[in-house]
């Protein structure tokens, strides 16, 4: 059994997949974001996905989210993990921290969210009370403390429209909303998972302290240096977790 990989921002390539295919797929919602890249890490095989692009292009609000979640399940694929760059915004959430939220709350608008939308038998609504797959998280959890990885098992993820960065003052509400971490891509991609059936889960890794939470202006070059050293940390318990699964 496969398993499918979307890369994040810091990550459209992963150092260990042999490739063997590349597969650029059509769908009824339009293209993925680029070609899947069949494989294999550590043996087990693997389906990778740039969710930006490679190279990268496609900004949070301008991802074709269900092109890129149809053609994993197009192509046979029933678990999803998804790798996502985020704001620390409660305390323990510090840049190159790594992140298994087990919750979300969606701030984003205009997008396109759902694969219920036209030709409908019957009006469908999907469970999502708990939106990430239990089991996947678990094991990634598990697998994350065998290898003393820095990580926290809870944390409720806030996704934001983007692709500005947030007010302070959104942070702060977002935070008494009971957000720890913030992101722009979580939403739909989760919900467009559940909505196939896909298992689904997310490490997380913090690029920065989330707007106002830090002295000084949050920048790029921050944000892809914490990137680099907390994407060697994800990529080891992919690679693991991969090799376990
Ligand atoms: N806000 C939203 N998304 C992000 C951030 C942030 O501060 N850092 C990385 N992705």
């Amino acid at each position: 059994m496969s398993i499918g990989i979307i890369g994040g921002t810091g990550l459209t390539k992963i150092k260990g997949l042999k490739i063997t295919a590349e597969k650029q797929l059509k769908t009824p919602f339009g293209k993925p974001s680029a070609p899947y890249l069949i494989g294999t890490l550590k043996n087990k095989e693997v389906i990778f996905l740039a969710r930006h692009g490679n190279p990268h292009c496609f900004p949070p609000h301008k991802v074709n989210y269900r092109a890129n979640i149809w053609g994993f399940k197009k192509l046979g694929i029933k678990h999803i993990i998804s790798i996502a760059a985020v704001g620390g915004i409660t305390p323990n959430m510090k840049p190159t921290h790594l992140v298994i939220p087990d919750q979300i709350i969606d701030y984003s608008y205009s997008r396109e969210q759902t694969f219920f939308a036209k030709n409908l038998a019957e009006v469908t609504h999907i469970d999502f009370s708990y939106p990430y797959n239990q089991k996947l998280r678990m094991q990634l959890i598990k697998i994350a403390t065998k290898n003393n990885l820095p990580i926290s098992s809870l944390a409720t993820y806030g996704c934001t429209q983007g692709p500005r960065l947030e007010t302070a003052a959104e942070i702060l509400r977002m935070e008494t909303d009971g957000c720890d971490i913030v992101g722009m891509t979580g939403m739909p991609e989760a919900a467009l998972a559940r909505e196939l059936n896909l298992a689904y889960a997310t490490i997380a890794v913090v690029a920065n302290w989330g707007a106002g939470k830090s002295t000084g202006e949050i920048t790029m070059k921050e944000i892809h240096q914490h990137l680099e050293k907390g994407m060697d940390n994800a990529l080891q318990l992919l690679t693991k977790f991969i090799k376990a699964f």
